[in-house]
């Protein structure tokens, strides 16, 4: 059930879109702040917000690799998996990454700190290789850099 914080931010989304139904990314996007992915439940309560259907609003969540529709680590880490990053030495990188982590990609570590999932292009090819973590862009990072750039995320 959304609580009345969540509704008031939904309210805010959909104040700025002609419908309710165009503000349905926002809306997704706000639940996700607040409970970290979207559940089922979750969904079907948005959707009927919005006075669409779960289907209908299923198929937004999925398109989106922001959004997640299960549970993820507090921090997700996105690692462009794209031809600069490859070719400037992110897949060495990346092993490394997941042996440090203890994970593969698409797997959260056992204490639910971290998420690790491939990414296309972020965009900063010219400072590659590039990964996020939450909302930060990390660029040329390596593996010796790997420790100090997670330790800023407890
Ligand atoms: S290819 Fe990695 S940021 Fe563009």
């Amino acid at each position: 059930m959304l609580t009345t914080d969540e509704i008031r931010e939904l309210e805010t989304e959909m104040a700025i879109y002609p419908t309710r139904q165009a503000a349905s990314l926002g809306a997704l996007r706000a639940v996700q702040r607040r409970r970290g992915w979207i559940s089922d439940e979750d969904l079907r309560d948005v959707a009927g917000y919005l006075g669409m259907s779960a289907d209908e609003l299923d198929s937004i969540a999925t398109f989106y690799s922001q959004l997640f529709r299960k549970p993820v680590g507090r921090h997700v880490i996105r690692v462009c998996d794209s031809v600069s990053c490859w070719a400037t030495g992110a897949e060495t990188a990346v092993r490394r990454l997941m042996e440090t982590l203890g994970i593969r990609l698409g797997e959260t570590t056992a204490d639910g700190r971290f998420t690790l999932l491939p990414s296309a292009c972020l965009g900063v090819c010219e400072r590659a290789p590039a990964l996020m973590i939450d909302e930060d862009v990390h660029t040329n990072w390596d593996a010796a850099r790997m420790d100090g750039i997670l330790a800023r995320y407890p």
